[in-house]
């Protein structure tokens, strides 16, 4: 059975040139129904005497955006796509290529077929099937360095990330730039010249591939490795490029063919896929529909320390003008040095020129020691200090000095939203913008909706994202709503561990061995461990007394050991924080308490690690979306890819679940709850999945 399939190509004759039209919106993919539709418009123009030359040419916003991402996981049909370039390569007359907007992948594929190409100046040419986990799959590995030599190629296929059409100009990648907007009408010029000058086509594969030396792909093989973080592709994308300089064309050829279908069927091409329609399913909540957000132009944010600080940076990078309050001058002083320091760090990365640093600090940031400052505000985040009568006191003067209208926010990690905004008589405009740490640098936005937000309120929050640059995710209000959450389990998970026998430094590599950056105690020594004793005792009173607590966590900080800022924690730090090595009193604390309680000690293996941290954060991330704290799956995925650290190529927890199997992650859980029922209560969403054999993608809608 074939598949439906879109995408069709348009034949026309103009001027002796046949123009064939490739039309596949919204990014003309190579769909089954384009392939065939391409194929056969080749072979016309072929036949068709009254033209001496093609040009193709994408309608709408671009050329092609390489194979179409929706139709992998259904049965091909039509010719495959090394078929459709070997055709286009053959052909007799000339066919030139006419970029603009996205050339990716297949698209670059089919431009390398192509016999010329001719770029508008805005064209970007890209080769990023790495970022799903593929390797191009009809010649671009072995096409792309005989024409623009093995460094360039290994550049653009193992990084994924486009070129200019300037710089592809340099490399020899494409022919010829037009600063003409009629992308057919200067193919159609290109190509009369073409036909005038009597060239014929150019075969690539034709070309014999240049020489390497020796040291060439051995460097590229450290560094593909080292920049990988886990992901198979690109050390794999750059064998194949070997290939082209160790064989001849066509067993290079037929390798990469290979492998690239094999990696069609991977666990890391998969997840990279979910996580691809994960990010631009971000936005899409029924709740948003048809509502308008609120206009935004100026922006208040309470609190100059790092995250008020980060966030007025974030702000002013957007484009918004800001106001900052501060208790004194001298916080004012430190806002200001932290905020140009980042913004500094801005111009170094190359996001921001020096005039544009001196225009923001100089123009669009208003400091002032004043809560009537915010009078015109459009919106204020407050991210002061984490303590409820500290927020109550905010929030009521906040509510006394801002214009109708105005939406109130707070960027709590854990409070209680509904409680923050009780404190005002305008609860309709407060919701909770939760930025994380770097707030400039960090995509992730928790939008955290009360009770009483309204929903244009919310749709606000997803466009400040939208503007920023950051990922939104909707959160309801609970104690650390769903990053923060997560976190707290799995965090308890592993500590729990740790009184059983395996220490900081094996849970840590396990967690890094999965593929997050970091573990959880390097983290937690990162974040500053007072951030979680502080939380641990906010929530004593109310405590199920069920609830076990290791005694080591609080020991340490009654030691005063807070983490990198202090220098020692779970680990000891000296100036290189990298080099950090086991902290020797901390042991000592942790075997004290297991001796204390008569807990033998019992080793850990990197597997078993894995499978308990992953069981707490799947079991929890399903109570969480249970209980509607998460609307979808997807949010909490996106939550942990953005904000956590989670790595990409395992497409977030919920994948991970649907990956292993709702069924095996719910045996750890029963597992877990022989020895603490308390902790290990299942969630009834994990239960009821195991049961029916579903996934969590299913519920994604
Ligand atoms: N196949 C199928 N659908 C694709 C696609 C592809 N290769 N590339 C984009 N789309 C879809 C998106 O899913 C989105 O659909 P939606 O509106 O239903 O969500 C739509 O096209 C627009 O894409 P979006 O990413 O929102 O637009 P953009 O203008 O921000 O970015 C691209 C456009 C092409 C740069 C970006 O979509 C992209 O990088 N696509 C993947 C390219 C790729 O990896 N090609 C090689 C595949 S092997």
């Amino acid at each position: 059975m074939t598949s439906p399939s879109s995408g069709t190509v348009h034949y026309s004759v103009e001027q002796d040139i046949a123009v064939l039209a490739i039309e596949n919106p919204p990014v003309n993919a190579l769909s089954n129904a384009l392939r065939s539709a391409l194929f056969e418009a080749i072979e016309r123009f072929e036949n068709d005497e009254t033209a001496s030359a093609a040009v193709l040419y994408g309608v709408g916003a671009g050329f092609i955006a390489g194979a179409d991402i929706r139709e992998f996981s259904l049965e091909p049909w039509g010719p495959t796509l090394p078929e459709l370039i070997a055709r286009i390569e053959a052909c007799e007359k000339p066919v030139i290529a006419a970029l603009h907007g996205n050339t990716l992948g297949g698209g670059v594929e089919v431009a390398l077929a192509s016999h010329y190409r001719i770029a508008q100046e805005k064209t970007r040419l890209g080769m990023p099937e790495v970022h799903i986990g593929l390797i191009p799959g009809a010649s671009g590995t072995q096409r792309l360095p005989r024409l623009i030599g093995y460094d360039a190629a290994i550049a653009m296929i193992t990084g994924g990330r486009p070129v200019k059409a300037k710089d592809a100009l340099q490399m020899g990648l494409v022919d010829e730039l037009t600063s003409e907007a009629g992308i057919k009408e200067a193919g159609i010029v290109f190509a009369q010249k073409i036909v005038a000058e009597e060239r014929g086509p150019r075969r690539l594969a034709q070309v014999g591939a240049p020489a390497a030396d020796a040291q060439l792909f051995d460097t590229a093989r450290a560094e593909v490795a080292k920049k990988a973080k886990g992901l198979e592709a690109p050390s794999i994308a750059l064998e194949m490029i070997a290939n082209a300089a160790r064989m001849p064309y066509d067993a290079a050829l037929a390798i990469e063919r290979r492998t690239f279908l094999e990696l069609k069927e991977s666990a890391q091409h998969k997840a990279l896929v979910h996580a691809f329609f994960a990010d631009r399913s971000a936005g899409r909540l029924p709740e948003l529909k048809g509502v308008e957000p609120r206009p935004l132009s100026q922006v208040g944010v309470v609190g100059g320390g790092t995250m008020g600080a980060g966030i007025a940076t974030a702000l002013l990078l957007s484009g918004f003008s800001v106001v900052l309050v501060e208790r004194d001058e001298a916080g004012l002083d430190r806002a200001r040095s932290v905020i140009t320091a980042n913004l500094e760090g801005a111009v170094k990365r190359g996001k921001l020129s020096a005039d544009g640093l001196a225009k923001l600090t100089g123009e669009a940031l208003v400091l002032a020691c004043e809560y009537e400052a915010f009078s015109n505000a459009d919106l204020v985040i407050e991210a002061v200090f984490e303590e409820m009568s500290v927020k109550h006191d905010v929030f009521s003067k906040l509510d006394a000095v801002c214009k109708q209208g105005a939406i109130l926010a707070t960027n709590t990690s854990y409070l209680d939203v509904n409680a923050i905004a009780a404190c005002t008589s305008r609860p309709q405009d407060v919701i909770g913008l939760h930025f994380f740490s770097p707030a400039h640098i960090m995509k992730l936005l928790e939008v955290v909706v009360a009770n009483a937000t309204a929903a244009d309120v919310l749709a606000t929050g997803f466009a400040l994202a939208k503007k920023m640059g950051k990922v939104a995710v909707r959160a309801g209000v609970c104690d650390g709503f769903i990053g923060n959450r997560i976190l707290a389990k799995t965090r308890a998970a592993a500590e729990a561990m740790i009184l059983e026998g395996a220490s900081p430094k094996e849970i840590d590599s396990a967690i890094r061995g999965f593929g997050f950056a970091m573990g959880p105690f390097e983290t937690a020594d990162m974040a500053g461990l007072d951030i979680s004793w502080a939380r641990r005792k906010r929530l004593a009173a109310t405590r199920d007394p069920r609830d076990r607590q290791v005694g080591f966590a609080d020991a340490i900080c009654e030691q005063g050991w807070f983490g990198r800022k202090t220098g020692s924690g779970y680990y000891l730090y000296g100036k290189d924080v990298a080099k950090h090595t086991p902290n020797p009193d901390a042991l000592e604390l942790i075997e004290a308490e297991r001796v204390e309680k008569g807990i033998a000690q019992r080793s850990f293996s990197a597997e078993e690690i894995v499978e308990r941290y992953m069981a707490a954060m799947v079991n929890e991330a399903a109570a969480i979306i249970s209980e509607g704290i998460a609307l979808r799956p997807v949010d909490v995925d996106l939550t942990l890819l953005y904000g956590y650290g989670f790595p990409r190529w395992r497409g977030g927890p919920m994948h991970y679940a649907d990956a292993v199997g709702a069924a095996k992650i719910l045996d750890v859980v029963k597992q877990g709850a022989k020895d603490d029922d308390y902790f290990w209560r299942t969630a009834p969403l994990l239960e009821k999945l195991a049961e029916r054999e579903a996934t969590f993608a299913s519920l994604n809608g």
